[in-house]
């Protein structure tokens, strides 16, 4: 099982409950965080999930028998215990959380729970009456105070038709919270990091405006994950339908200019800018204050002006370590992001084709190339919130190759 130094090594336990059918998604999105997975099952975890599926999906075979002596010729459990960078256990029954809370090390997933001294994050899938039993909050609670981490459960309809808390924690949230805990180290501790996100509106009259497809998704998903990555975060977002990502500031404009605005204000002592936003190029040349009539025929005359570039602004006078623009191009997606990266003299660009079905506006997925001066970073299709967290470990790689400030001078004292 090879690994290099920065992929995180999982073994994925997963419990004999019908939440195991999501273990497939799990692995996907555990994989496009670059971690390399050993799914191991219960006995019942293999009546709702075939080995033959996460074999496909993981990429290394499952382990599920303590006396398998194959498996165990080739990776020992107490050895796969000690390869482990993080335990996983999702779902975790009810069951399986009382045999770990208690030490039992009865089959191989709790066998490997005991023997490691990896993390363990522990994604609890039962019944809503099951998981409100005295004998599982205890189990809960001892485990807490074990050292593990407990992810959910989330509240909602479960499987057998009730409502509460007792559903699995979703694959996608499950997998950001891991990669936030053992895979984003600090990268960006003790930096200050501004993304601006979403598109922008610009006024013709108080009910018209000019705006553009952009849900915002992928510019809240780097402010994510640079905060994970401990950077003090400002997101200065267009009007989107998005919450606020934990622990980042977020400053809410609606025109360019505003946006502008809003980042120059905020740009001196920044140390890398993601500019995400899809900014409107042009913006109606006069605004009106009460709302055009169809005879007034404003559309066969109306005006436009083009809006400042905000991040060319700050490339030019700002002087921040980073700045990284953004490009949604429907044709010739390099050669153009190759011009906006030199016109506009960032440091690297993001580009994606939003020509391409099922990636860019709208969309859960993305797809996108970074390109820098040292070269080029290719990352295939996979959730905007896996692109942010792989695109933060590219910024802070190049960030630290940024030769460091020169140290200020100090005043010459004057002779007397
Ligand atoms: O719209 P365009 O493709 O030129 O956008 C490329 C980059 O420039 C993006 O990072 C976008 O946020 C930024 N931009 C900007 N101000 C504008 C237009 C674009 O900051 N007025």
């Amino acid at each position: 099982m090879p690994s290099d130094n920065t992929s995180k090594r999982i073994l994925l336990g997963i419990g004999g409950g019908i939440a195991a059918y999501k273990s497939i998604e799990l692995v996907r999105h555990l994989r496009f965080l670059e971690a390399e997975i050993v799914p191991v099952l219960t006995r019942n975890a293999a009546r709702f999930v075939t080995a033959t599926a996460l074999q496909a999906v993981a990429g290394n075979p499952p382990r599920s028998d303590l006396w398998d002596a194959a498996a165990e010729a080739g990776m020992g459990h107490i050895e796969l215990a000690r390869w482990a960078d993080a335990v996983v256990i999702a779902p975790a029954t009810a069951n399986l959380i009382a045999r770990l809370a208690n030490g039992i090390a009865d089959d191989l997933l709790t066998t490997l729970c005991l023997a490691t001294q990896a993390p363990r994050f522990i994604a609890p899938a039962m019944n809503t009456k099951m998981w409100e039993h005295p004998a599982t909050r205890r189990n809960v609670a001892r485990l807490s105070a074990d050292g593990a981490t407990l992810l959910g459960p989330a509240d909602g309809e479960q499987a057998c038709g009730e409502f509460g808390p007792g559903r699995m924690v979703e694959p996608a949230d499950i997998a950001t919270a891991v990669w936030r805990a053992i895979a984003a180290p600090a990268v960006l501790a003790g930096t200050k990091v501004l993304v601006t996100a979403g598109p922008t509106r610009e006024f013709l009259d108080p009910v018209r405006f000019i705006s553009n497809r952009s849900s915002g998704r992928q510019g809240f998903a780097l402010a994510e994950a640079a905060q994970a990555a401990g950077a003090d975060v400002t997101l200065i977002a267009g009007p989107v339908q998005l919450p606020t990502p934990a622990g980042v500031e977020r400053v809410d404009v609606v025109s360019a200019e505003e946006m502008r605005q809003a980042v120059l204000a905020r740009a001196r002592g920044a140390d890398v800018l993601f500019a995400v936003a899809a900014v409107a190029d042009y913006r109606p040349a006069q605004f009106h204050e009460r709302k055009l009539k169809k005879d007034e025929s404003w559309a066969t005359r109306l005006a436009l002006r083009e809006n400042p570039d905000i991040v060319a602004a700050v490339a030019a006078t700002c002087e921040l370590p980073l700045v990284v623009g953004f490009a949604a191009e429907t044709h010739d997606a390099l050669a153009n992001a190759r011009k906006k990266l030199n016109a506009k003299n960032l440091d690297a660009i993001v580009v994606n084709d939003v020509a391409v079905p099922g990636i860019g506006f709208d969309s859960a997925d993305n797809a996108v190339t970074m390109l820098h001066a040292s070269g080029e970073t290719v990352l295939p299709k996979m959730p905007k919130r896996a692109i942010a967290q792989r695109l933060i470990t590219e910024v802070a790689a190049l960030l630290a190759q940024r030769p460091a400030p020169a140290p200020a001078v100090p005043p010459v004292a004057a002779k007397g």
